[in-house]
């Protein structure tokens, strides 16, 4: 039963007690069981043999149930025989402020980062939002979710407005806002090296986001696209001189300044703000840079600066903000999720990507990106990858197929068969931490890991 391990968690469900008894009998090694949150059931479990239990509410650290957290630590040093796991007991988590960005006021720190093509739409970015955090829909190629309401040529939407077709986006971002049901904040990333970034910017303001995160290039004219729109502006940036520029020339120009700012550092997935060898340079490093940009955002106000890149655990957040974020960014940790919008061969592929494997390519549109080496890389090598033949005509920065025929590939076709699971011709991002991924788990779950709070319980309703 056991195959090697070194302890078995029994599954939730249905006869726990029974199958712990089992368990404990027919193998010699530490059997931990899950509780939820009632002490009882965790005295039950330590009796019936656990040796350590997995609490899915943290109300069983605090006070008033004393006798069962003395069981339960006595417990853990005996068969883990770690006394730092005993100080972890002793020591919850401190909370994580709330996140205020223009007048949203979002429960929990954390956005989702937009992840197209068709990573983050309306299932993951909902559910993001559901549980008190930001979710971010990812408005390129969504005519790949919707082909019904583009036209489309051999399976692909024709030209930019069908790729990143209005209705589409309009459909996915109603059923995120419907998902999140009042919670949190739903927004969109859109790329500003898109074809048709002016026009993706006001269908999202019309479908209703209440934010838009927008990087991939200087979102320099991003306010006069929204007008006077009740919308949170959310550039990108990778260095303090960018989000200068964008602060002068918006304040400048439009007499307003970003709602917040996210900080992308080189550990991200997709395309970086950094050349090849910025992103191998620790000067260029997530933490180094920080600093600068709060100083930054210092001269000009007091939106918050929102931390990016290689985010994997709670203790990745609470570093970041005791450097000085008021946030975070996290991405390739969702697409280990159930409701993550990919198909699952897209999860597979990253759930079994190494770290070697994991490495920057070139990409049309002219920055490096990461993603898995792939089927893809190799037969770009080979002389054998798929034809380029630009039927979206997706970012300007590729001049209708020149960037794709130096690199070798069409980054929208390559994505659109990423996301659809076609292992032999799709691109996969993942962010450096993706080789650490490898389980499924629900948005929910995850959430009440990274913030330690279980239950969600700073959700009113
Ligand atoms: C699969 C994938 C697709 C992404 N696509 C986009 C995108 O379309 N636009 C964008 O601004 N960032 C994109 N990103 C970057 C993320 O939004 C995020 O900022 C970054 O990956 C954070 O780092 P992490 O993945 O290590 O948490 C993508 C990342 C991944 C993993």
């Amino acid at each position: 039963m056991a195959q090697g391990a070194s302890a078995l968690l029994v599954a939730e469900g249905e006869g726990l007690a029974e199958r712990l008894r089992r368990m404990v009998r027919e193998t010699n090694i530490p059997c931990f069981a899950p509780v939820g949150a009632d002490p009882e059931e965790g005295r039950d479990m330590l009796s019936g043999g656990a040796a350590g239990l997995q609490l899915r509410a943290p109300s069983l650290l605090r006070e008033g149930v004393a006798d069962f957290l003395a069981a339960f630590r006595k417990r853990l040093n005996e068969t883990v025989g770690r006394p730092a796991l005993e100080e972890l007991v002793d020591r919850p988590a401190p909370e994580l402020p709330r996140l205020r960005i223009r007048n949203l006021d979002i429960p929990y720190p954390v956005i989702q980062g937009g992840m197209g093509i068709g990573v983050s739409w309306e299932r993951l970015a909902g559910n993001v939002a559901h549980c008190g955090c930001v979710g971010i829909v990812s408005a390129i190629g969504t005519g790949y979710r919707y082909p019904g309401m583009s036209s489309q040529a051999g399976g692909r939407p024709v030209h930019s407005e069908n790729l990143n077709s209005t209705p589409a986006l309009k459909q996915i971002l109603r059923s995120a806002l419907e998902i999140a049901d009042g919670r949190g904040a739903v927004g969109v990333n859109i790329l500003c090296a898109i074809n048709d970034y002016e026009r993706v910017v006001r269908d999202s303001v019309e479908a209703g986001a209440q934010l838009i995160i927008s990087g991939a290039g200087l979102p320099l004219s991003l306010p006069e696209y929204v007008g006077d729109a009740d919308v949170a502006l959310v550039p990108i940036v990778s260095s303090a001189r960018a989000l200068k520029l964008i602060c002068k020339t918006w304040q400048r120009k439009f007499g307003r300044l970003p709602d917040a700012v996210v900080l992308e550092g080189p550990e991200s997935g997709g395309h970086q703000g950094f050349s090849l060898e910025q992103c191998g340079d620790p000067a260029f490093s997530l933490d180094a840079l920080l600093p600068s940009v709060i100083e930054e955002r210092n001269q000009w106000g007091t939106f918050p600066v929102i931390a990016a890149g290689g985010i994997w655990d709670r203790a990745d957040i609470d570093r970041l903000m005791a450097l000085g974020a008021d946030g975070v960014q996290m991405a390739t940790r969702f697409i280990g999720t159930f409701e993550c919008d990919a198909n699952v061969r897209f999860k597979e592929v990253i759930l079994k990507a190494d770290k070697d494997t994991i490495t920057l390519h070139g990409s049309p549109v002219g920055m490096p990106a990461r993603g898995v080496k792939t089927a893809l890389h190799r037969r770009i090598a080979e002389g054998d990858a798929p034809r380029i033949r630009c039927i979206s005509n997706c970012v300007a920065p590729c001049e209708h197929g020149k960037g794709a025929a130096k690199v070798g590939y069409c980054i929208a076709d390559s994505l659109g068969d990423a996301w659809g699971g076609d292992t032999e011709s799709g691109l996969f991002f993942t962010g450096s931490s993706g080789w650490k991924l490898n389980e499924l788990v629900h948005v929910k779950d995850l959430i009440g890991e990274i913030t330690q709070d279980f239950g969600l319980t700073r959700l009113s309703h």
